[in-house]
């Protein structure tokens, strides 16, 4: 095995000194796992339009070692198959798994603030690195770790194995938990997830806490913090912004293509009266995620040129057209049972009215059968979601 001692020692003073790593036993843990295990057989590295495969095997130990221990997310795979060995060239393709950047993975398990002795349930093995370093600190018996993907997960295995820890590594969904191990102190998912699966809840002791990315767009989501109650309900805030890919069985498909369809027939028509592109910004898209669930902003581009914009609820076969007028003011075409854009700009004019509170303002109450997102208590800045 190669001796990455001293990358390991740097990467846990780098994490340090930039304030990401605090803990002595997280210090620890970071000293002692070795990345590059968890990378093989190896990564993509983003070149804008293309994927640029790097395996250990097809490169000299220094560079891979530089990449192993460098602060970037690395992608392990692509399009849900493909590996860095199996690829002849840089690829297109949309990342399916990676190794998170070391600052978000220690962050987070801070914020875990997992005691010794707590069984803490991982979703989203991924390359099985976080979970690693969990074991390092908690020790192996009480890390679970679960993995949609079976080749993902079997790597992941293959790797735990070979840096040292037997962990409880299970292959399949993770939105259900993991049912013969719990309860759980503590669940952290390394994916993000439309909203915290109830079943996590019901896996979890009360008093013990569930960290996970909600949000269902690339950007303008937040990391939940919550504490399960005896009563069965959960309870907590967004400890900050916070992007992870998605969930697979929730993934959403992309809108794309011809979208003159989806908007043909207009229920109404009207000036905004805020900008639809204030969507592009973290966290006026993070309302727009609580006001409209389940919608999409896709940018395009009319056939002369004029740029479009829109909401989408595929589910609820709603739309909201956004089409720029020549003197800065955007029009708004809206049609079927939603009118997005009027609940969207409604939240968007309310949070503004508050003084724009940032994502740490907002706590959300979980239910078995509802989510309810609240903002100090503004009745305008409060959102329930009701599942089914
Ligand atoms: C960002 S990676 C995880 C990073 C990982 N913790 C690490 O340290 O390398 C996200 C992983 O979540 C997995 N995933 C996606 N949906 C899942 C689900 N429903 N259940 C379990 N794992 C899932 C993906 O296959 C991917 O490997």
């Amino acid at each position: 095995m190669t001796d990455s001692a001293a990358e390991r020692r740097q990467l846990a003073a780098t994490l340090a000194r930039d304030g990401a790593l605090t803990s002595p036993g997280m210090r620890a843990a970071v000293e002692a796992v070795p990345r590059e295990l968890f990378l093989l057989p190896g990564v993509f590295l983003d070149e804008g339009r293309a994927w640029r495969p790097v395996t250990a095997s097809g490169t000299d130990q220094d560079t891979w070692l530089g990449l192993a221990y460098s602060l970037d997310t690395l992608t392990t795979q692509l399009d849900g198959h493909l590996t860095a060995d199996h690829a002849d060239g840089p690829v297109a393709g949309v990342p399916t798994s990676s190794s998170t950047d070391p600052a978000t993975v220690v962050g987070m398990i801070e914020n875990l603030e997992a005691q010794p002795g707590n069984q803490v349930l991982e979703i989203g093995t991924g390359t099985g690195y976080s979970a690693a370093l969990m074991c390092h600190i908690l020790g192996e018996d009480n890390v679970t770790t679960v993995e949609v993907d079976p080749a993902v997960a079997g790597r992941a295995d293959a790797a735990l194995e070979s840096a040292g820890y037997s962990t409880w590594t299970v292959t399949g969904d993770g939105l259900l938990g993991h049912p013969r191990r719990a309860p759980y102190d503590r669940v952290i998912a390394t994916c993000a997830a439309r909203r915290i699966p109830y079943a996590w809840v019901r896996q979890t002791r009360p008093g013990g806490v569930i960290l996970c990315t909600i949000g269902s767009w690339a950007y303008g989501t937040g990391l939940a913090k919550v504490v399960v109650r005896e009563d069965g309900t959960a309870e907590g805030e967004f400890a900050g912004r916070s992007s992870f890919m998605q969930a697979r069985a929730q993934a959403v498909e992309p809108v794309a293509g011809d979208l003159s369809a989806r908007t043909a027939y207009a229920d109404s028509e009207r000036a905004c009266r805020t900008n639809p592109t204030a969507l592009e910004e973290w966290m006026p898209a993070f309302l727009a995620q609580l006001a409209a669930p389940g919608a999409q902003y896709v940018r395009a581009v009319g056939g002369d040129g004029t740029p479009l914009r829109y909401l989408f609820d595929p589910e609820r076969e709603s739309f909201a057209e956004f089409v720029a007028g020549g003197d800065g003011g955007w029009v708004v075409r809206q049609g079927g049972p939603v009118a997005l854009w009027d609940v969207v700009e409604e939240s968007l004019v309310a949070w503004r009215d508050a003084g724009e509170p940032d994502i740490t303002a907002v706590r959300v109450h979980i239910t078995a059968s509802t989510h309810t997102y609240q903002i100090a208590d503004r009745p305008a800045l409060r959102w329930r979601h009701v599942l089914g």
